[in-house]
Protein backbone atom coordinates (compact mmCIF):
# COMPACT_ATOMS: atom_id res chain seq x y z
CA UNK A 1 0.00 0.00 0.00
CA UNK A 2 1.48 3.44 -1.05
CA UNK A 3 0.63 6.94 -1.41
CA UNK A 4 -1.03 7.32 1.89
CA UNK A 5 2.64 7.93 3.04
CA UNK A 6 6.27 8.10 1.56
CA UNK A 7 7.22 4.34 2.46
CA UNK A 8 5.60 0.80 2.04
CA UNK A 9 2.79 0.35 4.36
CA UNK A 10 -0.03 -2.20 4.90
CA UNK A 11 -2.99 -2.35 7.35
CA UNK A 12 -3.17 -4.84 10.01
CA UNK A 13 -5.42 -5.45 12.82
CA UNK A 14 -5.10 -5.40 16.56
CA UNK A 15 -7.84 -6.18 18.91
CA UNK A 16 -10.59 -5.23 17.45
CA UNK A 17 -8.68 -2.24 15.54
CA UNK A 18 -7.23 -2.26 11.77
CA UNK A 19 -4.27 0.10 11.39
CA UNK A 20 -1.81 1.24 8.90
CA UNK A 21 1.20 0.33 9.68
CA UNK A 22 4.72 0.13 7.83
CA UNK A 23 5.39 -2.95 5.80
CA UNK A 24 8.26 -3.60 8.30
CA UNK A 25 9.02 -6.61 5.15
CA UNK A 26 10.27 -3.89 2.52
CA UNK A 27 13.05 -2.43 5.52
CA UNK A 28 14.59 -5.90 6.28
CA UNK A 29 17.69 -5.73 3.90
CA UNK A 30 19.68 -8.53 5.84
CA UNK A 31 18.39 -11.13 7.84
CA UNK A 32 19.74 -9.83 11.33
CA UNK A 33 17.86 -6.22 10.42
CA UNK A 34 15.73 -5.41 13.58
CA UNK A 35 13.03 -4.62 11.18
CA UNK A 36 10.84 -1.78 13.70
CA UNK A 37 13.76 0.09 14.21
CA UNK A 38 14.54 0.40 10.18
CA UNK A 39 11.18 1.45 9.67
CA UNK A 40 10.61 5.06 8.78
CA UNK A 41 8.07 4.87 11.73
CA UNK A 42 8.29 2.94 14.83
CA UNK A 43 5.89 -0.41 14.74
CA UNK A 44 6.80 -3.22 16.58
CA UNK A 45 4.05 -6.46 15.97
CA UNK A 46 5.82 -8.15 19.19
CA UNK A 47 4.26 -5.48 21.55
CA UNK A 48 0.81 -6.68 20.49
CA UNK A 49 0.71 -8.89 24.39
CA UNK A 50 1.54 -5.76 26.04
CA UNK A 51 -1.04 -3.19 24.20
CA UNK A 52 -3.58 -5.54 24.68
CA UNK A 53 -2.70 -5.57 28.25
CA UNK A 54 -2.97 -2.04 27.52
CA UNK A 55 -6.65 -2.01 26.75
CA UNK A 56 -7.76 -4.40 29.48
CA UNK A 57 -5.82 -1.92 32.25
CA UNK A 58 -7.19 0.56 31.64
CA UNK A 59 -11.00 -1.02 31.00
CA UNK A 60 -10.28 -2.23 34.42
CA UNK A 61 -9.18 1.20 35.99
CA UNK A 62 -12.09 2.85 34.28
CA UNK A 63 -14.55 0.15 35.82
CA UNK A 64 -12.70 1.50 39.57
CA UNK A 65 -12.94 4.85 39.26
CA UNK A 66 -16.16 4.93 37.09
CA UNK A 67 -15.97 8.08 35.44
CA UNK A 68 -14.97 9.21 31.69
CA UNK A 69 -10.84 8.83 31.11
CA UNK A 70 -8.60 11.67 29.25
CA UNK A 71 -5.61 9.75 28.13
CA UNK A 72 -2.09 10.55 26.74
CA UNK A 73 0.36 8.33 25.01
CA UNK A 74 3.36 10.95 24.18
CA UNK A 75 5.41 8.42 22.73
CA UNK A 76 3.36 6.44 20.09
CA UNK A 77 4.79 5.73 17.18
CA UNK A 78 2.40 5.07 14.28
CA UNK A 79 -1.01 5.47 16.65
CA UNK A 80 -1.70 2.12 17.32
CA UNK A 81 -1.57 2.13 21.11
CA UNK A 82 -3.71 5.13 21.75
CA UNK A 83 -6.22 4.58 18.77
CA UNK A 84 -6.77 0.86 20.32
CA UNK A 85 -7.41 2.76 23.74
CA UNK A 86 -10.11 5.00 21.93
CA UNK A 87 -12.08 1.98 19.74
CA UNK A 88 -11.82 -0.75 22.30
CA UNK A 89 -12.06 1.12 25.78
CA UNK A 90 -15.21 2.73 27.26
CA UNK A 91 -15.86 5.76 28.20
CA UNK A 92 -12.48 7.30 26.62
CA UNK A 93 -13.50 10.75 26.22
CA UNK A 94 -10.30 12.14 24.88
CA UNK A 95 -6.88 10.99 23.52
CA UNK A 96 -4.25 12.75 22.57
CA UNK A 97 -1.64 10.74 21.16
CA UNK A 98 2.63 12.39 20.61
CA UNK A 99 5.38 11.49 18.88
CA UNK A 100 8.34 13.45 18.00
CA UNK A 101 9.07 12.27 14.57
CA UNK A 102 6.65 13.83 12.30
CA UNK A 103 6.21 10.55 9.70
CA UNK A 104 4.70 9.02 12.47
CA UNK A 105 2.41 11.30 13.30
CA UNK A 106 1.46 11.86 9.32
CA UNK A 107 0.88 7.86 9.79
CA UNK A 108 -0.96 8.47 13.27
CA UNK A 109 -3.36 10.79 11.48
CA UNK A 110 -4.36 8.74 8.69
CA UNK A 111 -4.78 6.18 11.23
CA UNK A 112 -7.23 8.67 13.22
CA UNK A 113 -9.38 9.58 10.36
CA UNK A 114 -9.59 5.79 9.05
CA UNK A 115 -10.95 4.92 12.44
CA UNK A 116 -13.36 7.93 12.39
CA UNK A 117 -11.98 9.61 15.56
CA UNK A 118 -10.92 12.44 14.75
CA UNK A 119 -13.43 14.10 17.21
CA UNK A 120 -11.91 13.12 19.91
CA UNK A 121 -8.19 11.94 19.25
CA UNK A 122 -5.61 14.54 18.73
CA UNK A 123 -2.20 14.29 17.02
CA UNK A 124 0.75 16.11 18.22
CA UNK A 125 4.38 16.57 17.44
CA UNK A 126 6.50 17.51 19.93
CA UNK A 127 8.79 16.60 22.41
CA UNK A 128 7.22 14.21 24.84
CA UNK A 129 8.42 16.17 28.06
CA UNK A 130 6.92 19.12 26.09
CA UNK A 131 3.82 18.51 25.53
CA UNK A 132 3.08 16.64 29.09
CA UNK A 133 4.63 19.83 30.42
CA UNK A 134 1.72 21.84 28.60
CA UNK A 135 -0.61 19.39 30.36
CA UNK A 136 0.67 19.98 33.56
CA UNK A 137 -2.01 22.17 35.20
CA UNK A 138 -4.47 20.80 37.33
CA UNK A 139 -7.46 20.45 35.22
CA UNK A 140 -5.76 20.02 32.23
CA UNK A 141 -4.13 16.19 33.62
CA UNK A 142 -4.73 13.49 32.28
CA UNK A 143 -6.65 10.47 33.60
CA UNK A 144 -4.38 7.86 32.14
CA UNK A 145 -0.52 8.66 30.98
CA UNK A 146 1.37 5.51 28.89
CA UNK A 147 5.04 6.00 29.03
CA UNK A 148 6.41 3.19 25.87
CA UNK A 149 9.70 4.18 24.86
CA UNK A 150 12.99 3.15 23.25
CA UNK A 151 14.77 2.11 26.30
CA UNK A 152 13.83 3.59 30.26
CA UNK A 153 10.69 5.74 30.63
CA UNK A 154 12.67 7.67 33.61
CA UNK A 155 13.56 10.71 31.16
CA UNK A 156 9.82 10.87 30.99
CA UNK A 157 8.68 10.29 34.21
CA UNK A 158 8.42 13.49 36.26
CA UNK A 159 6.83 15.34 33.28
CA UNK A 160 4.08 12.19 33.13
CA UNK A 161 3.52 12.48 37.31
CA UNK A 162 3.10 16.09 37.09
CA UNK A 163 0.15 15.47 34.06
CA UNK A 164 -1.34 12.72 35.30
CA UNK A 165 -4.24 13.87 37.49
CA UNK A 166 -4.69 12.63 41.17
CA UNK A 167 -6.15 9.12 41.20
CA UNK A 168 -5.34 9.04 37.88
CA UNK A 169 -3.07 5.84 36.06
CA UNK A 170 0.81 5.74 34.83
CA UNK A 171 1.98 2.75 32.67
CA UNK A 172 5.46 2.14 31.96
CA UNK A 173 7.58 0.09 29.88
CA UNK A 174 11.28 -0.13 30.72
CA UNK A 175 13.11 -2.56 27.55
CA UNK A 176 16.82 -1.65 29.40
CA UNK A 177 16.74 -5.28 30.76
CA UNK A 178 20.62 -4.68 30.70
CA UNK A 179 20.72 -2.29 33.15
CA UNK A 180 17.64 -3.21 35.33
CA UNK A 181 18.73 -6.53 35.16
CA UNK A 182 22.14 -5.88 36.28
CA UNK A 183 23.93 -6.31 33.50
CA UNK A 184 25.07 -2.79 33.32
CA UNK A 185 24.86 -2.13 37.08
CA UNK A 186 26.24 1.85 36.91
CA UNK A 187 23.48 2.75 34.12
CA UNK A 188 20.55 1.09 36.74
CA UNK A 189 21.79 3.21 39.75
CA UNK A 190 22.41 6.37 37.45
CA UNK A 191 18.38 6.00 35.63
CA UNK A 192 16.76 3.97 38.28
CA UNK A 193 18.87 5.41 41.91
CA UNK A 194 18.91 1.71 42.89
CA UNK A 195 21.38 -1.24 42.40
CA UNK A 196 20.19 -4.47 40.32
CA UNK A 197 21.72 -7.94 41.13
CA UNK A 198 22.42 -10.40 38.55
CA UNK A 199 20.08 -13.21 40.46
CA UNK A 200 17.74 -15.45 39.02
CA UNK A 201 15.10 -13.46 39.84
CA UNK A 202 16.58 -10.48 38.10
CA UNK A 203 13.05 -9.95 36.33
CA UNK A 204 11.07 -8.92 39.07
CA UNK A 205 13.79 -7.24 40.30
CA UNK A 206 13.86 -5.02 37.47
CA UNK A 207 9.68 -4.12 38.33
CA UNK A 208 10.88 -3.56 41.59
CA UNK A 209 14.00 -1.02 40.82
CA UNK A 210 11.16 0.87 38.44
CA UNK A 211 8.84 0.45 41.09
CA UNK A 212 10.90 1.94 43.81
CA UNK A 213 12.35 4.80 41.44
CA UNK A 214 8.83 6.18 39.97
CA UNK A 215 7.63 6.29 43.99
CA UNK A 216 10.59 8.25 44.94
CA UNK A 217 9.79 10.64 41.80
CA UNK A 218 6.30 10.84 43.04
CA UNK A 219 7.28 11.49 46.58
CA UNK A 220 8.30 14.86 45.30
CA UNK A 221 5.15 15.98 44.66
CA UNK A 222 3.30 14.71 47.16
CA UNK A 223 1.76 11.77 45.31
CA UNK A 224 1.68 8.47 46.29
CA UNK A 225 1.90 4.89 44.22
CA UNK A 226 -0.07 1.88 44.39
CA UNK A 227 0.89 -1.02 42.19
CA UNK A 228 -2.09 -2.19 40.27
CA UNK A 229 -0.25 -4.34 37.66
CA UNK A 230 3.07 -5.33 36.39
CA UNK A 231 4.57 -7.74 34.26
CA UNK A 232 7.87 -9.08 32.74
CA UNK A 233 7.57 -10.64 28.88
CA UNK A 234 9.65 -10.88 26.29
CA UNK A 235 12.36 -7.75 25.92
CA UNK A 236 10.74 -5.69 28.37
CA UNK A 237 8.69 -4.65 31.89
CA UNK A 238 5.89 -3.06 32.37
CA UNK A 239 4.01 -1.22 35.38
CA UNK A 240 0.57 0.19 35.68
CA UNK A 241 0.78 2.35 39.45
CA UNK A 242 -2.10 4.71 40.31
CA UNK A 243 -1.43 7.88 41.27
CA UNK A 244 -2.88 9.32 44.51
CA UNK A 245 -2.49 12.99 45.85
CA UNK A 246 -1.28 13.60 49.33
CA UNK A 247 1.99 14.09 51.44
CA UNK A 248 0.51 10.73 53.61
CA UNK A 249 0.34 8.91 50.41
CA UNK A 250 3.45 9.80 49.20
CA UNK A 251 4.79 9.15 52.90
CA UNK A 252 2.92 5.30 53.23
CA UNK A 253 4.27 4.83 49.36
CA UNK A 254 8.10 5.47 50.74
CA UNK A 255 7.84 2.52 53.70
CA UNK A 256 7.10 0.12 50.84
CA UNK A 257 11.38 0.84 49.59
CA UNK A 258 13.64 -1.25 50.87
CA UNK A 259 16.26 -3.45 49.95
CA UNK A 260 16.95 -7.25 49.07
CA UNK A 261 19.52 -9.11 50.69
CA UNK A 262 21.04 -11.74 48.67
CA UNK A 263 23.73 -14.93 48.95
CA UNK A 264 25.17 -15.75 46.14
CA UNK A 265 26.55 -19.13 47.78
CA UNK A 266 23.42 -20.45 49.33
CA UNK A 267 20.18 -18.65 46.98
CA UNK A 268 19.08 -17.28 50.77
CA UNK A 269 17.58 -14.09 50.35
CA UNK A 270 15.56 -11.45 52.35
CA UNK A 271 13.53 -8.14 51.76
CA UNK A 272 14.23 -5.25 54.61
CA UNK A 273 13.20 -1.58 54.77
CA UNK A 274 17.05 -1.16 55.82
CA UNK A 275 20.56 -1.91 53.80
CA UNK A 276 22.81 -4.08 56.56
CA UNK A 277 26.71 -3.77 55.24
CA UNK A 278 28.69 -7.12 55.25
CA UNK A 279 25.61 -8.38 56.42
CA UNK A 280 26.68 -12.58 56.98
CA UNK A 281 24.12 -14.86 55.82
CA UNK A 282 21.92 -16.36 58.20
CA UNK A 283 21.77 -19.86 56.65
CA UNK A 284 25.71 -20.25 55.16
CA UNK A 285 27.54 -17.05 56.99
CA UNK A 286 28.89 -15.74 53.50
CA UNK A 287 29.13 -12.33 52.74
CA UNK A 288 25.50 -10.92 50.67
CA UNK A 289 24.90 -8.99 47.92
CA UNK A 290 22.65 -5.88 48.19
CA UNK A 291 20.37 -4.93 45.77
CA UNK A 292 18.17 -1.63 45.78
CA UNK A 293 16.42 0.78 47.44
CA UNK A 294 13.76 -0.69 45.41
CA UNK A 295 9.92 -1.32 45.52
CA UNK A 296 9.56 -4.14 48.12
CA UNK A 297 5.66 -3.93 48.42
CA UNK A 298 2.97 -5.79 46.76
CA UNK A 299 3.65 -5.34 42.97
CA UNK A 300 -0.24 -6.21 41.77
CA UNK A 301 -3.30 -5.88 43.12
CA UNK A 302 -5.43 -9.19 43.13
CA UNK A 303 -8.52 -7.69 42.49
CA UNK A 304 -7.51 -5.43 39.67
CA UNK A 305 -5.92 -8.52 37.75
CA UNK A 306 -9.70 -10.11 38.52
CA UNK A 307 -11.23 -7.21 36.93
CA UNK A 308 -8.46 -7.58 33.56
CA UNK A 309 -9.47 -11.53 33.63
CA UNK A 310 -13.05 -10.32 33.35
CA UNK A 311 -12.37 -7.94 30.57
CA UNK A 312 -10.15 -10.30 28.53
CA UNK A 313 -12.95 -12.95 28.56
CA UNK A 314 -15.34 -10.28 26.58
CA UNK A 315 -12.52 -9.76 23.99
CA UNK A 316 -11.73 -11.36 21.10
CA UNK A 317 -7.93 -11.33 21.35
CA UNK A 318 -5.48 -13.21 19.75
CA UNK A 319 -3.08 -13.79 22.28
CA UNK A 320 -6.12 -14.67 24.71
CA UNK A 321 -4.88 -17.93 25.99
CA UNK A 322 -1.70 -16.52 26.58
CA UNK A 323 -3.06 -12.89 28.59
CA UNK A 324 -5.20 -15.46 30.31
CA UNK A 325 -2.48 -17.77 31.38
CA UNK A 326 -0.40 -14.79 32.35
CA UNK A 327 -3.26 -12.84 34.45
CA UNK A 328 -3.79 -16.02 36.11
CA UNK A 329 -0.18 -16.82 37.35
CA UNK A 330 0.32 -13.25 38.52
CA UNK A 331 -2.93 -13.20 40.55
CA UNK A 332 -1.51 -16.27 42.14
CA UNK A 333 2.07 -15.01 42.85
CA UNK A 334 0.45 -11.54 43.54
CA UNK A 335 0.22 -12.00 47.85
CA UNK A 336 3.41 -14.65 47.67
CA UNK A 337 6.88 -14.16 48.97
CA UNK A 338 9.14 -11.48 47.58
CA UNK A 339 11.31 -13.00 45.06
CA UNK A 340 11.48 -16.52 43.84
CA UNK A 341 14.08 -19.32 42.79
CA UNK A 342 14.74 -20.57 39.67
CA UNK A 343 14.39 -24.53 40.19
CA UNK A 344 16.70 -24.59 36.77
CA UNK A 345 19.40 -22.55 37.93
CA UNK A 346 19.35 -24.62 41.66
CA UNK A 347 19.86 -27.65 39.55
CA UNK A 348 22.39 -25.98 37.29
CA UNK A 349 24.66 -25.69 40.19
CA UNK A 350 24.49 -29.35 41.45
CA UNK A 351 24.66 -30.58 37.98
CA UNK A 352 21.34 -32.27 38.30
CA UNK A 353 18.40 -32.80 36.04
CA UNK A 354 16.11 -30.44 36.08
CA UNK A 355 12.66 -32.02 37.43
CA UNK A 356 9.40 -30.92 36.52
CA UNK A 357 7.94 -27.76 38.79
CA UNK A 358 4.62 -29.07 39.33
CA UNK A 359 6.27 -31.74 41.26
CA UNK A 360 8.37 -29.33 43.44
CA UNK A 361 5.41 -27.22 44.07
CA UNK A 362 3.69 -30.42 45.03
CA UNK A 363 6.53 -31.17 47.42
CA UNK A 364 6.72 -28.10 49.09
CA UNK A 365 3.21 -28.10 49.69
CA UNK A 366 3.01 -31.35 51.08
CA UNK A 367 5.27 -30.25 53.48
CA UNK A 368 3.30 -27.46 54.68
CA UNK A 369 4.61 -24.43 52.58
CA UNK A 370 3.30 -21.41 50.72
CA UNK A 371 3.91 -22.11 46.79
CA UNK A 372 3.10 -20.81 43.84
CA UNK A 373 4.79 -20.39 40.34
CA UNK A 374 5.41 -17.36 38.48
CA UNK A 375 4.97 -15.61 35.59
CA UNK A 376 8.45 -14.26 35.70
CA UNK A 377 9.65 -17.80 34.15
CA UNK A 378 8.14 -21.66 33.94
CA UNK A 379 11.22 -22.68 36.33
CA UNK A 380 10.56 -20.15 39.00
CA UNK A 381 8.66 -21.10 42.10
CA UNK A 382 7.65 -18.37 44.92
CA UNK A 383 7.35 -20.05 48.38
CA UNK A 384 7.87 -19.18 51.89
CA UNK A 385 10.11 -21.86 52.46
CA UNK A 386 13.66 -21.04 53.24
CA UNK A 387 16.41 -21.58 50.41
CA UNK A 388 17.87 -24.76 52.42
CA UNK A 389 14.25 -26.53 52.54
CA UNK A 390 13.80 -25.45 48.46
CA UNK A 391 17.20 -26.50 47.59
CA UNK A 392 16.80 -29.92 49.45
CA UNK A 393 13.28 -30.89 48.14
CA UNK A 394 14.34 -30.20 44.35
CA UNK A 395 18.21 -31.96 44.72
CA UNK A 396 16.19 -34.95 46.39
CA UNK A 397 13.63 -34.30 43.84
CA UNK A 398 16.03 -34.99 40.80
CA UNK A 399 18.28 -37.25 42.23
CA UNK A 400 15.02 -39.55 42.48
CA UNK A 401 14.36 -39.58 38.92
C1 LIG B 1 8.84 2.28 21.36
S1 LIG B 1 8.27 3.48 20.29
C2 LIG B 1 6.58 3.70 20.70
C3 LIG B 1 5.70 2.56 20.35
C4 LIG B 1 4.24 2.78 20.60
N1 LIG B 1 4.00 3.28 21.94
C5 LIG B 1 3.45 1.49 20.38
O1 LIG B 1 2.74 1.01 21.28
O2 LIG B 1 3.53 0.96 19.25
C6 LIG B 1 8.98 4.96 20.91
C7 LIG B 1 8.60 6.20 20.11
O3 LIG B 1 9.09 7.34 20.81
C8 LIG B 1 9.38 8.35 19.85
N2 LIG B 1 10.26 9.32 20.53
C9 LIG B 1 11.55 9.19 20.84
N3 LIG B 1 11.98 10.27 21.55
C10 LIG B 1 10.90 11.09 21.69
C11 LIG B 1 10.68 12.33 22.35
N4 LIG B 1 11.68 12.94 23.01
N5 LIG B 1 9.45 12.86 22.31
C12 LIG B 1 8.42 12.25 21.65
N6 LIG B 1 8.59 11.06 21.00
C13 LIG B 1 9.80 10.48 21.03
C14 LIG B 1 10.01 7.58 18.71
O4 LIG B 1 9.90 8.31 17.49
C15 LIG B 1 9.19 6.27 18.72
O5 LIG B 1 8.16 6.33 17.77
ZN1 LIG C 1 24.10 -18.15 52.31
Amino acid sequence: MKGLCEFPTEIITEGSTEIVVPKLRAFVAKPSDYAPSKAPVFYNPVMELNRDLAVLSLQAFQRLVKRDLRVCEPLAGCGIRGIRIAREVNNVKEVVINDINEDAMRLAKINVERNRLANYVFVESKDANILLSVFGAPRKRFDYVDIDPFGSPMPYVDSALRATRRNGLIALTATDLAPLCGVHPKACVRKYGGKPLRTEYSHELAIRLLAGALTRSAAKYDLGTRMLFSHSSEHYVRLYSSIDYGAKKADASLKELGYIHHCFTCFHREASNYMTHEKPCPECGSKMSVAGPLWIGKILDEDFVTSMERECRSRALRQNRRIRRLLSLAKEEGSAAITYYGIDRICDRFGLPVPPPKEVIAELKKLGYPVSPTHFGSHGIKTAASAKVVKETIVTLARNR
